[in-house]
């Protein structure tokens, strides 16, 4: 245990005798912080000790290497996020979800932001420390920390995700409460079964020896999937075709969980084109889906072509930071034969 006390002690600038135990840490870190002093920081949260990923990363590299790999750490140093910032006249109301303190602590709230270690964005502490104890799916009992079983991890619960994204704010649009809307919550759907690949793994690691603790247990990667994964994205998509006599009906929908895209810097072309049997295009249709024309939960844009033998659909990603606009690549390509007589 000492490398994990030595990092925090190091990284809070206390020295506290490490024999003290975990609560005794916990408690002491809690009070160095002392009480606001101006409006401004009145908004903060400051009751957020422990705010290290690399501290975690000690018993849990694995968690650690996927968060890093997730935007969520990024959320702060993100380059287009740094710029919007520049143009804002009171840049702190940008702050809260991008650098949030106890995301528990407030629900179902937005966040405060926080003071310190900017650059760690929406941290380990944000999603799971609540008044000084680590709250998770399973309430397992360690040394290492004190662990709270909540709700909040429960299987079923999109609260804390909720509480960040469904707000409209900036360039974001709330895409929460397209999917608070919609039928997926009653079903036992949630933000994760989408965008948190399921795993199964022991959840920690000794920091000597680097060998699994504890049993293998059922869990889902904080690599979280979005649009950055243009394979993901592709999945947003599904092209469909009724072939009539006379004409042909295609659609093409959003299996999204809400709607796409979910952002204002984000859009999608559309070509869609119906062929006959020698492959010659005889009908071409051009769509754009974007922030201000967005495909909804279960939409579909759908049009009326002559008669064919084939369809296809080629949907291209766009991202547009103050510098033009990026083409970031066909996401989803899909050709539809008539069934054969
Ligand atoms: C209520 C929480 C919240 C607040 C407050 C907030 N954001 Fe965000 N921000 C988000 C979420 C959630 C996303 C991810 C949206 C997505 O990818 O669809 C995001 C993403 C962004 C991005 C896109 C980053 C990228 O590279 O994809 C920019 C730019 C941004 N925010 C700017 C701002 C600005 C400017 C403000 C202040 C006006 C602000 N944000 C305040 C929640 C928030
Ligand atoms: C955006 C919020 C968020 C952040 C940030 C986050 N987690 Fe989690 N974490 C979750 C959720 C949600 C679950 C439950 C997943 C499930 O349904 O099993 C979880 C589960 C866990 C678990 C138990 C199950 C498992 O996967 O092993 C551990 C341990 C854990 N997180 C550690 C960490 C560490 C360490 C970090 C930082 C490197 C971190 N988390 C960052 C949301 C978050
Ligand atoms: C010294 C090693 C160590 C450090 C450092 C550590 N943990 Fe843990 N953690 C553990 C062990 C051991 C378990 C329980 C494993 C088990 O029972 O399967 C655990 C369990 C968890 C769980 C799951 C709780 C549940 O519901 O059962 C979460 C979430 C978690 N830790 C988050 C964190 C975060 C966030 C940090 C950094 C602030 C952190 N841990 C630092 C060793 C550590
Ligand atoms: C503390 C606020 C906060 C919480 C809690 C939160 N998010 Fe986010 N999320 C953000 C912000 C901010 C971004 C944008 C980061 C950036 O682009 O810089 C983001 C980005 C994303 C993205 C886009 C990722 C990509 O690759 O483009 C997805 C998907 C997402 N979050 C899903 C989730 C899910 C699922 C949960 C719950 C487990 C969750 N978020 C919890 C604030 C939050
Ligand atoms: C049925 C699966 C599904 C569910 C459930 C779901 N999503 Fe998504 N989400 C997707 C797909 C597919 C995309 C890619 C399309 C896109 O980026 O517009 C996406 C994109 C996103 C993005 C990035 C949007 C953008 O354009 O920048 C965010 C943020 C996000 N989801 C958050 C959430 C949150 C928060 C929840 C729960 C409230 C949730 N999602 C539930 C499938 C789902």
């Amino acid at each position: 245990m000492v490398p994990f006390f030595s990092l925090l002690l190091e990284n809070a600038m206390l020295s506290i005798p490490i024999a003290a135990g975990p609560l005794f840490l916990f408690a002491a870190l809690m009070v160095s912080f002392g009480s606001p002093s101006t409006s401004e920081e009145a908004l903060q949260d400051k009751a957020l000790p422990l705010d290290n990923p690399k501290a975690c990363a000690e018993c849990h590299p694995r968690q650690y290497d996927e968060w890093k790999s997730s935007l969520h750490s990024q959320s702060w140093v993100d380059e287009a996020y740094q710029r919007a910032l520049k143009h804002k006249r009171r840049p702190q109301s940008c702050y809260a979800c991008h650098i949030p303190g106890s995301v528990l602590g407030r629900l179902p709230k937005r966040p405060r932001s926080r003071v310190e270690r900017k650059e760690h964005g929406i941290s380990c502490s944000s999603c799971h420390i609540k008044e000084n104890k680590v709250h998770g799916p399973f309430g397992s009992k360690t040394e290492a920390h004190p662990t709270v079983q909540s709700p909040v991890f429960a299987k079923g619960s999109s609260e804390l995700c909720i509480s960040c994204h469904k707000t409209k704010v900036g360039p974001v649009l709330p895409l929460a409460k397209d999917f608070l809307a919609s039928p997926l919550p009653k079903k036992g759907k949630t933000c994760m079964s989408c965008h948190m690949a399921k795993i199964e793994r022991s959840m920690a690691v000794d920091p000597k020896t680097g060998k699994a603790v504890g049993p293998k247990r059922k869990g889902r990667s904080h690599a979280i999937q979005g649009p950055t994964h243009p394979k993901f994205l592709g999945h947003a998509f599904l092209l469909e075709a009724v072939f009539g006599p006379d004409k042909t009906i295609l659609t093409l929908k959003n299996r999204a969980g809400h709607r796409i895209p979910g952002l204002l810097m984000r859009a999608f072309q559309v070509v869609l084109t119906a062929h006959d049997a020698k492959g010659k295009t005889l009908w071409t249709k051009k769509s754009l889906i974007s922030g201000k024309a967005s495909l909804g939960f279960g939409e579909a844009l759908s049009f009326e072509a002559p008669k064919a033998a084939a369809v296809k659909a080629e949907v291209t990603h766009l991202f547009s930071a103050g510098r033009g606009i990026k083409n970031m690549g066909i996401v989803y390509a899909k050709t539809l034969k008539a069934p054969k007589k």
